[in-house]
């Protein structure tokens, strides 16, 4: 892991750290970190894997989890759909040429406001408290926070995601309040993780929804695997059908720089390296990933 790891570092000068949310600028773009979960419950870490980020777009697969677990899959496919999209993820074109003006998926910006609008709970903090309690069952503690200043960024600067909520609103494919929606949606983009975080969700994920062993709700497996399949097929993006090519394993990254993977029945996999292309991925990170892919084979072909 340390090989891979020192062999990638080079790569993160090809990134930068994302502006268009102002705090994020502010990362060190030289942080690189690895951390593997095992089934035996082994949590190896190499690089700076103490420093949190923000989930950012990770949070779309918490978030996919808890609305099917809340709705079930086939009311939260009447609101968005299964395909992958070709385009960046705040695309605001694509939501108006799709049929019915769905969303293409759930882990685009567009899918992820609508799918937050679908949570459970009587207000946003309600429903903000659900989806840290799903968190903290997966990585075992309960002391999660969002980022105040990250999460302020994002609601002075985020128009686009605005105009795509207000946008669905008018189509009926949001149905609730549109603010409150987007507030979930950034708070929960706002989450502090670390890479040892990322990889037990990983490994909960590859491991088809277990915590210690136990399967903690009937549907879990169905939502996994659904989160699993459009993570493979959407996960990264526009660049989803390259990292399948390359790793072949189901992945989400965010703009913070994190990516989460989870090859199935293997590990959990959390690494970060703020530094990002143009599509949002950590450049490091994508090297990373390959590299782990190729040396525990695996990927899924
Ligand atoms: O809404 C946004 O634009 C961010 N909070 C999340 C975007 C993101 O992470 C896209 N990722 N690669």
């Amino acid at each position: 892991m340390q090989e891979i790891l020192d062999r990638n570092r080079p790569f993160a000068k090809l990134g930068n750290t994302a502006d268009y949310i102002p705090e994020l600028a502010y990362a060190d773009p030289d942080q690189i970190g690895l951390t593997i979960a095992s089934p035996d419950g082994k949590i190896t870490s190499v690089g700076d894997c103490e420093t949190p980020f923000t989930l950012q777009s990770i949070s779309k697969v918490i978030n996919l989890l808890v609305a099917v677990l809340d709705n079930g899959p086939d009311q939260v496919f009447s609101k968005v759909g299964m395909e992958s999209s070709g385009e960046p993820f705040n695309s605001v074109s694509e939501l108006e040429s799709k049929p019915e003006n769905r969303p293409l998926n759930p882990l685009i910006n567009a899918g992820a406001i609508a799918v937050s609008s679908m949570i459970h709970g009587n207000n946003v903090e309600e429903q903000y408290e659900r989806v840290c309690q799903f968190i903290s069952g997966i990585i075992g503690r309960d002391n999660l926070e969002y980022d105040e200043k990250v999460f302020q960024s994002e609601i002075l600067t985020g128009d686009r995601n605005r105009s795509l909520a207000y946008f669905m609103k008018s189509t009926g494919v949001i149905d609730t309040n549109v603010e409150k929606a987007l507030e979930l949606y950034f708070r929960l983009c706002s989450i502090k993780v670390t890479c040892s975080d990322l990889a037990k969700i990983g490994l909960f994920l590859s491991t088809g929804g277990r915590s210690q062993g136990q399967v903690v709700h009937k549907n879990l497996p169905r939502a996994v695997k659904i989160s699993l399949s459009i993570m493979l097929t959407a996960g990264m993006y526009n660049e989803s059908g390259e990292t399948l090519l390359r790793s072949g394993i189901p992945a989400k990254s965010g703009v913070s720089g994190g990516i989460l993977a989870a090859p199935p029945h293997e590990m959990g996999i959390g690494i970060i390296g703020p530094a990002i292309n143009g599509k949002g991925n950590s450049v490091a990170g994508l090297k990373i990933l390959e590299d782990i892919s190729s040396k525990y084979r695996l990927h899924i072909f």
